[in-house]
């Protein structure tokens, strides 16, 4: 009787569902659906429809994309586009910007081509498009997804006015080591917060639904691993287990594709030997089979035509092999184009495979809404509004670390800056300049917008603000460095042009700051092209002479306070143990100078955690503090791990601790916050329960008190660490963070829940487990937290 009644319930369920919100029919259903959208029946009713018309060389038009504007890597095509469009033979163009230049090439393509088919336009949208915010590894350091959230929806919104419907954003790649330059565009080294943040941008840039006039689809990048370059060199070989690969490099990619990514962008380098841009692994397997992605896959620009470097076989082999494996679009390689259409009908490549190719990236331009709206409505550019301004400032103010902020004796502590400072010295060659502000792939921001420190701090104190450039950037540097920093011409002309004469400019600077209260030293390295893509690094420490210009500085016996204007982690021993007071204020975007001045008068209370460890020297390289054990435990190691300073025998350097300079997560603030003792709900749970679903099975709640005189935002972070398990787990993981503003004197509670999800890790069968164990829980304000608790799985 009630199995009569439940099946037509259940069948009229299915069919609302299926004619209703597009989902797709129940025998699909056992993959995950990440993205409705991309799986709905009625828009894939519409791609077979169009599919059925399409050539054979239609479809590999598809395929095929074009820079059509300027170069973001080597050996652009340069080809009769216009042409190729009326063909039907550019499925999609990047760099090409603007209404009116997007428009041109979508005019032809929609009233031209045979079968009307829109082109996709994208483009590198990283840190905002037309308003630059701070850029990624900055924002990570804000620890918050709703920031990064807000800078995506206005890229969206700004890349959409200015025709560009796909971003070549987020970076989502795991970067463990500060020599890599693309460090700057990651979240930096940690799964769980690098998750978090992949979550916020697709969110911010996709909205739940790409046919939002303001929404934009993402393409993550760069899949896969990417970020884990051996030897910190771009575009070299990654070679991890795959308990690594999956469990720390993967983690933050099916994150964004379980928040319904619509594209991902294939790597340049090679995973265990088959390069990622032709790997059935990452793509095909996990991608599509475990996760469930039902968008496309573009490569990185080249990365298939440069598969014939990997040494795989000639030009048909790599884009078979690419095709195959899948890889749907070739950017910029112009090899799809070429050789697939032939191999087809050698028999070599079935016609199927570049059906499904083209299938899915007719989806996404259905799902964007460009078959119903091809076209941008040409009208003023979105160029720094007041609004967006004001929205740049205030995220910029929740990036900086203040990484030390010691008492001075007979002054007290340097920050914030009081009217007790009567004369300022603002020095260094990061001091007034608006190209630097703003940060590596910062591609359509204009440095004219910028704000400076020196304009800011002018503003504030007028004549009290003395100034000396001091030195400049790469003054000194071999000229190897010069030319390649230059690559492209100067970014801007006072930029990075050495000069003749340290000694002298750094003299003037001491004068200057012997002639103030305080000496505010600008310095860091510069973005453009020291950092980001192909700036690699084997040293880390300031560029050019600033090293000698602050240990001249810091000689006058003037307190100094230290701004570091930097996209990396840098080498900051001699400062750590010489400069009272040192803010990590990265690229901070347009409105650096007036965030970067809020912080240091107070009136922003500095609240950034490190997302990257800093390092003592670039030796320890990579350095992260999720480590995996060693049976030989160095002293010092981490402050929970024992061992015997004297003993030789031990895991360590002979000339260098093993530990950080300043650890992940650390971040001062001019409040001071204490912890409770954390409480677990319940402290035992049976393993059968934490296997069973996804939900919490206990939750760890901790009082956050500010003790100080002045409100503050405490990032509290929760690690653990998995005491006895079959594979052996890394000696402290990030598993749960929140923001709490906090009153002077205020106590606030925050609990973190903590079910499979936080749990789980890769077993020796690649499977996601949970086992019995002891889980040691501390709960703090960085990963050196000594509030402690522990947690029991049981039989
Ligand atoms: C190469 C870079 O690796 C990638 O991040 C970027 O999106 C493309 N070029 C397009 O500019």
């Amino acid at each position: 009787m009630k199995t009569t009644l439940i099946r037509p319930f259940l069948l009229l369920v299915s069919l609302l569902l299926i004619a209703g919100l597009g989902l797709p029919p129940a025998s699909a259903q056992s993959k995950p659906v990440p993205n409705a959208q991309l799986a709905s029946k009625q828009l894939n009713a519409r791609v077979d429809a169009l599919l059925k018309q399409m050539t054979l060389d239609e479809k590999v038009g598809q395929l095929a994309q074009f820079s059509a504007g300027y170069a973001t890597g080597p050996g652009a095509s340069n080809m009769r586009y216009d042409d190729m469009a009326a063909k039907g033979q550019v499925g999609s163009f990047l760099n090409v910007v603007g209404a009116e230049a997007t428009n041109h090439y979508q005019h032809i393509a929609v009233e031209k081509s045979r079968l009307h088919i829109p082109i996709l336009f994208g483009q590198d949208v990283i840190h905002g498009h037309r308003t630059t915010f701070p850029v990624p590894l900055a924002l990570a350091a804000s620890w918050d997804p709703a920031a990064v959230e807000l800078v995506a929806h206005y890229g969206a919104e700004e890349a959409r006015a200015d025709g560009i419907p796909w971003v070549f954003s987020p970076m989502v790649d795991i970067a463990r080591d500060p020599r890599w330059g693309r460090i700057v565009e990651s979240a930096g080294e940690d799964p769980y917060l690098g998750s978090a943040m992949a979550r916020a941008w697709v969110k911010g840039y996709q909205q739940g639904d790409l046919s939002k006039p303001d929404s934009v689809a993402v393409s993550v990048k760069h899949f896969a691993a990417y970020g884990g370059a051996i030897a910190g060199r771009d575009y070299n070989a990654v070679d991890m287990g795959e308990i690594t690969l999956r469990q720390v490099y993967l983690e933050p990619y099916r994150a964004a594709v379980e928040a319904g990514a619509a594209t991902l962008m294939s790597s340049f380098n090679s995973i265990n030997g088959i390069p990622a841009s032709a790997n059935p692994l990452t793509l095909t397997q996990i991608l599509r089979k475990e996760w469930g992605f039902d968008g496309f896959v573009v490569s990185d620009w080249g990365a298939v035509a440069e598969l014939r470097n990997h040494s795989i076989g000639d030009d048909a082999t790599v884009a078979r092999k690419a095709l195959v494996a899948g890889v749907d679009a070739d950017m910029e390689g112009n090899l799809y184009g070429t050789v697939i259409a032939a191999q087809v009908r050698a028999g070599k490549i079935p016609e199927s495979v570049v059906d499904e190719a083209v299938r899915r990236i007719l989806r996404v331009k259905f799902a964007l809404g460009l078959f119903d709206h091809p076209y941008t409505a040409e009208g003023p550019a979105y160029d720094a509004t007041p609004e967006r301004r004001a929205a740049a400032r205030k995220v910029a103010g929740e990036t900086f670390v203040l990484l030390k902020n010691d008492p001075v004796e007979g002054v007290g502590t340097l920050l914030p800056l009081t009217a007790k400072a009567k004369k300022v010295a603002l020095i260094g060659p990061l001091a007034d300049n608006k190209a630097e502000m703003l940060g590596a792939w910062a591609v359509t921001g204009d440095p004219k917008y910028a704000v400076t420190l020196k304009t800011a701090l002018a503003e504030r104190l007028g004549d009290r603000l003395l100034y000396a450039q001091g030195c400049e950037l790469l003054s000194g540097e071999d000229a190897n460095v010069i030319k390649r920093v230059n690559f492209g011409g100067p970014v801007a002309a006072d930029a990075h042009l050495p000069v003749p004469d340290d000694a002298k400019t750094i003299a003037e600077a001491v004068e200057t700051a012997k002639k103030a209260d305080v000496a505010i030293l600008a310095l860091g390295e510069p973005t453009n092209w020291m950092e980001g893509e192909a700036s690699s690094r084997v040293s880390l420490g300031f560029t050019g002479a600033q090293q000698q210009l602050l240990e001249a500085v810091a000689a006058t016996g003037k307190p100094v306070i230290l701004v570091i204007l930097a996209g990396r982690p840098l080498e900051l021993k001699w400062a750590a143990a010489h400069v009272p007071a040192i803010l990590l204020a990265w690229s901070p975007g347009v409105e650096a100078g007036h965030a970067v001045a809020d912080a240091l008068f107070g009136d922003v209370n500095p609240s950034g955690k490190l997302p990257a460890t800093l390092p003592r020297a670039v030796g320890q390289e990579p350095l992260y503090y999720a480590q995996l054990p060693t049976g030989r435990p160095a002293h010092g190691d981490l402050s929970h791990m024992p061992g015997n300073s004297e003993e030789k025998f031990m895991s360590r350097y002979m000339d260098e601790d093993n530990t950080a300079l300043f650890p992940f997560g650390w971040g001062l603030s001019y409040t001071r916050f204490s912890y409770s003792q954390p409480a677990i709900s319940r402290a035992e749970v049976p393993v059968q329960e934490v296997l069973a679903n996804h939900s919490p099975v206990t939750t760890v709640g901790v009082d956050v008190k500010n003790t100080g005189s002045v409100a503050g935002t405490e990032v509290v972070q929760l690690y653990i660490r998995n005491t006895a398990a079959s594979v052996e787990q890394p000696v402290r993981e990030l598993k749960g963070f929140a923001r709490v503003t906090l009153a002077p004197g205020e106590t606030k509670h925050v609990e973190f829940p903590l079910g499979f999800d936080e749990l789980n890790f890769y077993s020796a069968e690649i499977k996601r487990t949970v086992e019995p164990t002891t889980y040691k829980i501390w709960v703090g304000g960085n990963s050196l937290a000594t509030a402690e608790t522990s947690l029991q799985v049981v039989e």
